[in-house]
């Protein structure tokens, strides 16, 4: 069998998210109904954080044990990753005493160098490039408040980051588009965007980009790994803050989507992400439902 790995959004087809999306569902609903689901029964995961988290930690944790088996944390601080161990070799010992592995890093050489060298299913949980659990699971929640989002708009206001690159690829395979706005000097990198990609607009005025959108979403100003930036970053982001103006541009009943951590009074105003139209803790609690759907369809295959 071959093995498949979630290292990049662009990795399933929109059939194999639409499994993943009707399952999300299903698992959600046993969760809210106190009913034991236990497919993964003595199946193990392994997660490597080379990066903090609180999410994405929980998510998968909770979700593995929910699922009947059992999660092992690894970072770098105490394992020997963080002390040169060759990326391949560690992947090589961690996928034969596993079933499923979850990893959080830095370039996504590394993830890809992981993957190539593992034995198991590998699942980015977030890289300098991408965030594909969390984008999974903010199309699972738009889906839940609105319908499809085949044909909709979603503007992407602030940093090009991890997160932008897994709404576009995520624009491509469900069909909407996205409006981003971004400071010129922290602009779209194209070798991270697939050359025939016509599912985005790049617009300097941020409040242009909320215009008509049924989704306006950001995220942090400096990410995991740029923190030297910060004072920079500061400065260049101004005027780019999603607040009660810009969301009076998009669609009166537009969602507001943050992956969290949040700064308040940086990319967001406390009155949008604290307002009625912010749906950010269903995201948190969506990546717990979506991820173990994911974890069921990568050991498991259909079921
Ligand atoms: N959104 C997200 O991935 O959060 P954590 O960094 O807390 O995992
Ligand atoms: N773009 C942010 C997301 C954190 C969940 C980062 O990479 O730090």
């Amino acid at each position: 069998m071959t093995i498949r790995h979630f290292l990049q959004f662009s990795d399933f087809s929109l059939a194999d998210f639409e499994h993943v999306i009707e399952r999300t569902r299903i698992i959600k609903h046993k969760f809210k109904n106190y009913e034991p689901y236990h497919p993964l029964m003595d199946r193990t995961l392994v997660m490597v954080f080379e990066k903090n988290s609180t999410r994405t930690r929980l998510s998968f944790e909770a979700g593995m044990h929910q699922l009947g088996g059992a999660a092992i944390y690894l970072n770098t601080r105490d394992s020997q990753l963080g002390r040169g161990e060759p990326v391949e070799d560690a992947a090589q010992v961690i996928s034969r005493m596993c079933d499923i592995i979850m990893i959080r890093t830095f370039g996504q050489d590394i993830i890809d160098r992981f993957a190539q060298n593992s034995r198991v299913p590998v699942i980015n949980g977030l890289t300098n490039e991408h965030h594909p659990c969390q984008v999974l699971a903010d199309i699972f929640t738009y889906i839940e408040h609105r319908g499809s989002i085949a044909g909709k708009t979603v503007a992407w206001i602030g940093d090009a980051n991890n997160m932008l690159y897994s709404w576009l690829q995520a624009a491509e395979v469900f069909g909407f588009h996205v409006n981003v706005s971004t400071p010129k000097s922290y602009d779209i990198d194209r070798s991270l965007v697939s050359a025939s990609n016509a599912r985005y607009t790049l617009f300097g005025n941020p409040s242009d980009a909320c215009e008509d959108a049924h989704l306006v979403t950001t995220d942090v100003w400096t990410s995991m790994g740029f923190e030297t930036e910060n004072a920079a970053r500061l400065q260049a982001f101004d005027g780019w803050i999603v607040d009660a103006e810009k969301m009076h541009r998009a669609k009166p009943d537009a969602l507001f989507m943050h992956c969290l951590p949040a700064h308040r009074g940086e990319e967001v105003a406390a009155e949008v992400i604290d307002g009625p139209q912010s749906v950010v803790w269903d995201e948190a609690e969506n990546r717990l439902h979506a991820q173990k759907a994911l974890l069921e369809y990568l050991v498991l295959g259909k079921v």
